[in-house]
């Protein structure tokens, strides 16, 4: 069964209001569910109430108070039907059972350490009571929590109202004291931003004042024992509150907002309305035990869920369809959050660098989806790449066109428009076509057309005309269910450099596809809406290289006809530092291609040796103090394997790919030679005293890097040396750095030192994690068999999601050879727990099913071994939905 947006059709009665006893118990935890219910305007008149449910224990209904007959209704554990509602305003009692002890899902309310937590998004709530469980139906809800005293935070959306002691209930022991609290929550919300909360938690407080003036109480909850891990969140809290006001005017607007952290987490985070719920692995850091890494991880998702407050909950979407009408825009928000804390260059070459390793390779294989699909029979498995990372890549375009106070016009029409509404992306693309007097009709096709679009720019110099003519074709490759695809309209900025590096002017930008002038010389932005789009630029005075799509200013794969000498005084000179970065990546890339090809033709890996002038310019680029550390660590990455297999396309060969990527690694850190020591030597920052910030944490990734890199050499005296960085690390940062290094670049040394790494480590969860995925991902033949070794080891359980993620999502995801092997093995292992963990995990299981996605590039061999392993699990029985339409999809 799928769900199509065509069908989309309202509930025929609201729900206004929804007032739930909630009485806990891991065993028998009662709901009680009070519905004020009133049949819409419009409705279809008489129709019945079909409330949703999931694995549910009915208990009792009343209707207006009355205990229903029988006749009136009939429940299931995965509906409840009330065939004849009046047609006037009433109330509704529904009663379920629940096992939150019992539910392995981590759907629904669930225990995580001894505490009791929610996750209702996407269709979790329907786990817990009967319902509308759809993002369309919103309502006022209250909520009164009941438990033991031990269990001693009571938390649930809102304001809390009242608390207390009460009597025991019926069934426990006498001298058992109970409590009690309510929570109300005074904004119409649809059910899956609902949260209930309750354990023997510690509590760190805060305060923010809102420019208005309100006095905002912060309260993040954690386990005991983790309190001095928090600091970091809740300053990321504190400015982004300050941030969205300051940039996008949007305050908060309860009397406390509420972070919980939580171990067992099938996703990141949760934005449920004033009571945040976080995979601890996001809030939880201090110097000794999470890198820089994840610090910069901790800001984006903290301010991330606190944006949601009002994209995606103040305003939120109509049907799961519209999901990147929240996360695309939430995800903008949070990136831009990021680019204001630390430095903008070096965090939109991450955040490509993830959109290519991430998002082109579900775009361009079986699972390719519209960023708003239009069909779906699960949608939790919708809460991809595409929909978060392309969706913000088309908010990101959309502010590129129309400028920043264009953008700013747009959404502050959106927010005040829809404030409260659960709306659709027809509605948000027309507040910018309102606010700006535009047609993105052609632009909406970013919305329904899947695969990532091919540039193909071609220019030459006129030099007797002094013009520049620039010829821009696109295209975009099929996907399922989208064999061709309409012209598309794609943002390209753009600027011209000087052969000797100096940045060139123009005098105007004229299309030559319709003879008028577009621009002057101050045109920064071409707007390619034609499938062979011409422009000359005149006033060309002298010969210039077009620096294409600055910043990536689309989501698209592009190729010129710059040369590599071009590609080269670009790298140098560019005012661009993104295309700085990018023609650095483009020259390696080509390199790596070639070389791939040659080695699967049959040559050695030395068959291409590597231009002096590359070597040159990246040293040039490495040793100039001008630019920041972070963006010449950046400088110093390899595109990864994945990327280049798809550059390459078709046949994939992950071995070859490898050997060439290693080959490279070798020549560059040969040539190079001492200077990369000597540089790592001179970024010793001799005060130990540890900061977090990221100029600090920039210093790190470089020195890190050049150590990395030295150690392809594969030599004792630069293993000493990291052996030594990581003894004599105060951070995990450096810490962590130096034995990924040593493992993955296969030391010896790396054994010793990834022992006494578990040894000290042991009782920490999140670090043992970079210790699983460390493993994981090291490249060599024998890790097949140490993942299924660490499968069995006291550190691993298949019952954490975070655990199951850092050993088999890495090896799935970042271990390219091991994972592709010849031999099919490596699918073998994944696709086996892939089956054991559906049966009490089925959305996790799906997230790790999704590593299939591009075995149709490989070449025959593996294509057979990969095929051979999806049929597997898509014949296993009692397959849940989540995994059996990953995989079907990836069959297709
Ligand atoms: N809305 C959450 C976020 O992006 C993600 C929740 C997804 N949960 C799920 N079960 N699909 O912050
Ligand atoms: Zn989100």
């Amino acid at each position: 069964s799928v769900v199509r947006l065509e069908d989309y059709i309202p509930t025929p009665y609201s729900i206004d209001h929804v007032s739930l006893t909630v009485r806990l118990d891991p065993l028998e935890t009662f709901v009680t569910s009070t519905l004020s219910i009133a049949p819409r305007e419009g409705g279809s008149e008489e129709a019945a109430l079909t409330l949703d449910g999931d694995d549910l224990v009915f208990v009792s209904a009343r209707l207006n108070g009355d205990v229903l007959e029988d006749s009136a209704y009939s429940a299931s554990d995965e509906q409840f039907i009330l065939k004849n509602p009046p047609q006037e305003a009433f109330t509704l009692e529904l009663v379920t059972k629940l096992a939150p002890q019992k539910n392995t899902q981590l759907m629904g309310l669930y225990r995580s350490n001894g505490a009791y937590c929610t996750q209702c998004e996407a269709e979790g709530f329907r786990r817990i009571t009967y319902f509308y469980d759809r993002p369309d139906v919103l309502s006022v809800y209250d909520v009164r929590i009941e438990a033991p005293v031990e269990v001693k935070y009571l938390l649930a959306n809102g304001n809390l109202v009242d608390s207390g002691t009460m009597s025991t209930p019926e069934g426990y022991p006498e001298d058992q004291l109970w409590h009690y609290a309510c929570w109300q929550d005074p904004f119409p919300k649809p059910s899956y931003l609902f949260a209930l909360v309750a354990g023997d938690l510690a509590r760190v407080e805060d305060r923010f004042v809102t420019r208005s003036g309100r006095d905002i109480t912060l309260h993040i909850y954690v386990e005991h024992g983790k309190e001095d891990r928090v600091d970091h969140a809740m300053d990321s809290l504190k400015r982004s509150m300050k941030w969205d006001e300051d940039v996008f005017d949007r305050e908060y607007d309860l009397d406390i907002f509420m972070i919980v952290a939580v171990s067992d987490f099938n996703m990141g985070a949760m934005e449920n309305k004033g009571l945040n719920v976080f995979n601890d692995k996001y809030v939880l850091a201090k110097p000794e035990t999470a890198t820089d890494t994840d610090y910069a991880l901790i800001e984006g998702v903290i301010a991330h869920e606190y944006f949601h407050n009002w994209t995606g909950n103040r305003i939120t979407c109509r049907d799961w369809f519209q999901l990147c009408l929240k996360e695309g825009l939430t995800v903008f928000r949070d990136q831009e959050f990021s680019s204001d804390m630390r430095s903008r260059p070096v965090k939109r070459i991450s955040d490509v660098q993830q959109l290519r390793a991430r998002q082109f390779p579900e775009d361009s294989g079986p699972l390719a989806h519209q960023v708003r699909p239009e069909v779906y029979s699960e949608i939790n498995n919708f809460y991809t790449s595409t929909v978060y990372e392309k969706g913000a890549e088309v908010c990101r375009m959309l502010e590129t066109l129309l400028g920043k106070e264009g953008f700013k016009a747009g959404l502050d029409l959106y927010f005040d428009r829809f404030d409260g509404q659960a709306v659709t992306i027809e509605d948000f693309i027309a507040s910018f076509e309102e606010a700006c007097s535009v047609d993105l009709s052609q632009f909406a096709l970013w919305y329904r057309q899947a695969g990532t679009p091919d540039l193909v720019a071609t220019y030459s110099y006129d030099a007797a005309r002094e013009q520049l003519s620039l010829s821009i074709e696109q295209s975009c490759p099929p996907t399922p269910g989208q064999p061709t695809k309409k012209v598309m309209h794609i943002p390209v900025r753009f600027g011209l450099v000087g052969r000797d590096g100096s940045p060139v002017g123009f005098t105007s930008v004229i299309d030559a596809n319709s003879g008028q002038e577009i621009g002057k010389s101050d045109c920064t932005v071409l707007e390619i809406r034609e499938r062979q789009h011409k422009f000359i630029l005149t006033g060309v005075s002298k010969d210039a290289i077009p620096s294409l799509l600055r910043g990536f200013s689309a989501p698209v794969h592009l190729r010129t006809n710059l040369t590599h000498d071009d590609y080269l005084c670009l790298m140098g000179h560019d005012t661009d530092p993104f295309n700085r970065w990018e023609a650095a990546q483009f020259i390696l890339m080509d390199h790596l291609v070639q070389q791939t090809r040659a080695l699967q033709a049959g040559a050695n890996t030395s068959s291409h040796a590597l231009d002096d002038s590359i070597l040159e310019a990246l040293k040039a680029c490495l040793m100039d103090d001008s630019l920041e550390h972070a963006f010449r660590a950046q400088l110093l990455q390899l595109p990864i394997e994945s990327d280049v297999g798809r550059e390459i396309g078709h046949d994939v060969d992950p071995d070859a790919i490898h050997r060439a990527r290693e080959s490279l690694r070798h020549a560059l850190s040969t040539a190079l030679g001492d200077s990369l020591i000597d540089l790592y030597k001179a970024l010793d920052d001799k005060d130990t005293s540890f900061r977090s910030d990221a100029s600090s944490a920039g210093r790190r990734a470089l020195r890190n890097g050049l150590l990395d890199l030295a150690l392809a050499r594969k030599e004792e005296a630069i293993s000493d040396l990291a052996v030594a960085h990581y003894h004599n690390a105060t951070n995990m940062t450096d810490r962590f750095a130096a034995l990924a290094s040593l493992t993955r670049n296969e030391m010896p040394a790396a054994n010793a030192l990834l022992d006494a790494f578990h040894a000290e480590f042991t009782n920490d969860a999140l670090v043992i994690d970079k210790w699983l995925s460390l493993q994981a991902s090291a490249p060599q033949e024998e890790t097949l068999q140490r993942v299924k070794d660490l499968l069995s080891h006291p550190s691993f359980s298949m019952n954490n999601p975070n655990r199951v993620r850092s050993l088999i999502g890495a090896f799935a995801m970042n271990n390219q050879v091991q994972f592709n092997r010849k031999d099919g093995e490596g699918f073998k292992l994944v696709a086996d727990i892939i089956i054991e963990l559906d049966k009490s995990n089925p959305q996790t299981a799906a997230r790790l099913a999704n590593n299939f996605r591009s075995w149709k590039a490989l070449e025959p061999d593996r294509q057979g071994q990969a095929k051979k392993e999806l049929l597997r699990i898509a014949n296993t029985e009692s397959l849940s939905k989540d995994v059996a339409d990953i995989a079907n999809r990836c069959l297709q």
